[in-house]
């Protein structure tokens, strides 16, 4: 969580560093702040919003030609004005910006203090720059030098960027384990925890690695190691667009990416589906094939809306491919002291690719010999960089906090992974792959029609707006659906709500439902069709409302729901695409109908980097 932007060039940094903390919002909003050497180094920091800091400065006179700004998603110290970074070291000749966590903050934080430095928040990240200006004054060193020895004494994870009153032309930065991007402009660089702030001023990209410290100075830019190796940087073009991070005339970036399905399942099909001529391609798959394919089972570890994502490939996976799978929480599984063996195959879901328990379970996975598969959207993160094989989802950036289109990117790729193997194994019949793939390939504009629900679910959201409890219910692979569909209206609405297999409702949900409680069933016409039919009497004897989403002309549910939304017939494994966009759009709408803040929803951030 948090985000980092830092600037240093012959153009104004401020406006640069606060668009870029806006675009990098999702990571955390409880405050924010930015430092810039103006005749002086002077800090400005704000509890709440970027905005409240920018409103906060209109008097202030803030030319600098460098700087660097923070937005932060609180873990040590509370939310306020203080605790904001960036923070001054003692002298206040410096200051940091971090993004991450230091485990061993207390027992460096004790020992600054025995030695005279002074603290003003109860951060961890403030420790990281009196740690930095210890050394500095203590061996007489340049402030990289300083950066480096500091990278060796502190434990935890971090994307930090150091400035220094008398460097106006210089800016010192280090990760490990927090992202971290430097855009390279002309005679300009850019810091930043991802691409969104840098894509509009240059495409020129490096991916900093773990343990590596840049420094610009005077227009240079260098890349040393932590054992002081220096290195050669390898710069990308990032083929990110502009308009791909802007709201593009909705009113919520969730709307906007809700929407965007149609296109972004496209993208995730293009050049992988082939229907016509029967082929399948999936490059990341390739040179790992005999492995995967002789694995005893596959592990697939994620968090969130990707471990949803995660269910629904359990159910592909084991009905195509034959191969016993386990889905699993990455934050149990990595302090579960999992078995783990070498043959295991593990798919690791994560839109952002940052997730720090996913990277964490991911790395023990590895150890142990597994091999390692990465499901991600974020181009050139953190997981995909640490797999041994993967494929990305290419849903575009994704900046409401609540993944949307990410997940029906997921459930595609998974999708596909699942037939590349059954085709090479044996285990699906031509006539059910070709079935399928032309199937996948009218899944988008499925979609577009259940988009076209958009009003109709309007009008549900305004019926159902006040519930205070939801229950979302579903089977076989719409089991998965109802925990997602349950995940987004708790997330953006704040309304309690629960996903639960339709038929596990006897043991316990029953209890809850009376004629205040909506049940939302996802009762599309497969094989477990008849039982859920069964399941929405049981719930409409109890006087529950019914809300059923169901296979278009569905007539038998039309008779028992109260309110009945009619979604495309597609193919039973390929029905999780299709089914989730109306609750997606009953999410969205009852949070707006409630005065929620849909993009960033209380207490959330996009990007978990803490355990
Ligand atoms: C956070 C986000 C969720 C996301 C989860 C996993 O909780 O708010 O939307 O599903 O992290 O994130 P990942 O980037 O690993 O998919």
């Amino acid at each position: 969580m948090c985000g980092i932007v830092a600037y240093v060039g012959s153009k104004q940094a401020y406006p640069i560093i606060i668009k870029g903390l806006k675009r990098l919002e999702y990571r955390g909003y409880d405050s924010a702040g930015i430092a810039l050497i103006n005749g002086g180094l002077n800090v400005y920091k704000k509890k709440g919003k970027v905005s409240e800091l920018e409103s906060s400065l209109t008097e202030t006179d803030l030319k600098s030609t460098i700087g660097i700004g923070h937005t932060r998603w609180a873990t040590h110290g509370e939310p306020n004005d203080v605790n904001a970074h960036p923070h001054y070291s003692t002298k206040e000749n410096l200051a940091i910006i971090h993004n991450g966590i230091i485990e061993n903050y207390a027992s460096l934080k004790e020992e600054l203090l025995r030695k005279g430095h002074k603290f003003l928040s109860a951060t961890d990240s403030e420790v990281f720059i009196h740690l930095i200006e210890d050394i500095q004054d203590n061996l007489n060193c340049s402030l990289e030098e300083a950066v480096r020895i500091s990278m060796t004494q502190v434990v935890g994870a971090y994307a930090i960027v150091v400035m220094d009153e008398k460097a106006p032309d210089q800016l010192i930065a280090a990760r490990k384990g927090s992202p971290l991007v430097v855009g390279v402009g002309k005679g300009e660089y850019f810091l930043a925890s991802d691409a969104t702030p840098i894509i509009e001023y240059t495409n020129e990209v490096i991916y900093v690695n773990d343990f590596d410290i840049v420094t610009i100075r005077n227009g240079e830019l260098s890349i040393k190691s932590i054992d002081a190796q220096e290195k050669t940087p390898y710069i990308e073009t990032l083929e990110m667009e502009l308009e791909s991070i802007e709201k593009g005339g909705f009113e919520h970036f969730m709307l906007k990416e809700i929407f965007e399905q149609p296109r972004s399942i496209r993208d995730c099909l293009r050049g992988r589906v082939f229907a016509e001529t029967g082929h399948l391609v999936l490059g990341g798959l390739r040179e790992y094939m005999n492995k995967v394919i002789s694995t005893d089972r596959i592990i697939i570890l994620g968090c969130g809306t990707s471990w949803h994502a995660g269910l629904v490939a359990e159910y592909i996976l084991e009905e195509f491919t034959r191969i016993p799978v386990e889905v699993e929480y990455a934050s149990e599984f990595r302090y579960r002291n999992p078995v783990i063996r070498e043959g295991d195959v593990v798919i690791v879901i994560s839109q952002s690719g940052e997730t720090a328990d996913s990277l964490a379970a991911l790395e023990l996975a590895k150890s142990k010999g597994a091999l390692i598969f990465g499901v991600c959207n974020v181009v050139g993160s953190s997981i995909p960089r640490a797999t041994h094989a993967g494929a990305y989802t290419h849903a575009g950036p994704e900046i409401g906090v609540a993944s949307t289109k990410a997940f029906t990117a997921q459930v595609t790729v998974l999708t596909l992974i699942a037939l590349v193997i059954a085709n090479k194994k044996g285990t699906i019949s031509e006539a059910r792959l070709m079935q399928l793939l032309f199937e996948l390939e009218t899944i988008p504009e499925k979609v577009e029609k259940a988009l076209g629900l958009n009003e109709q679910i309007k009008y549900l959201a305004a019926e159902f707006k006040d519930a205070k409890n939801f229950l979302y219910l579903g089977r076989g692979y719409n089991f998965p659906v109802a925990l997602e569909g349950a995940l987004k209206l708790k997330e953006i609405s704040y309304i309690h709500a629960e996903g639960y297999p339709a038929a596990e409702m006897k043991h316990g949900p029953i209890a809850l439902i009376d004629q205040e409680m909506p049940v939302v069933f996802i009762a599309t016409k497969d094989s477990t069709y008849e039982k859920v039919i069964s399941n929405i009497q049981e719930v409409k004897a109890r006087r529950g409302k019914v809300i059923a989403i169901v296979t278009e002309g569905d007539e038998k549910i039309k008779t028992m729901a109260d309110f009945v939304i009619e979604v495309p017939a597609t193919d039973e494994a390929l029905m999780p695409l299709v089914a989730v966009i109306p609750l997606q759009l009953l999410s969205y709408h009852i949070a707006v109908m409630r005065g929620c803040n849909v993009d960033q929803p209380r207490n959330l951030a996009k990007s978990v980097t803490v355990e």
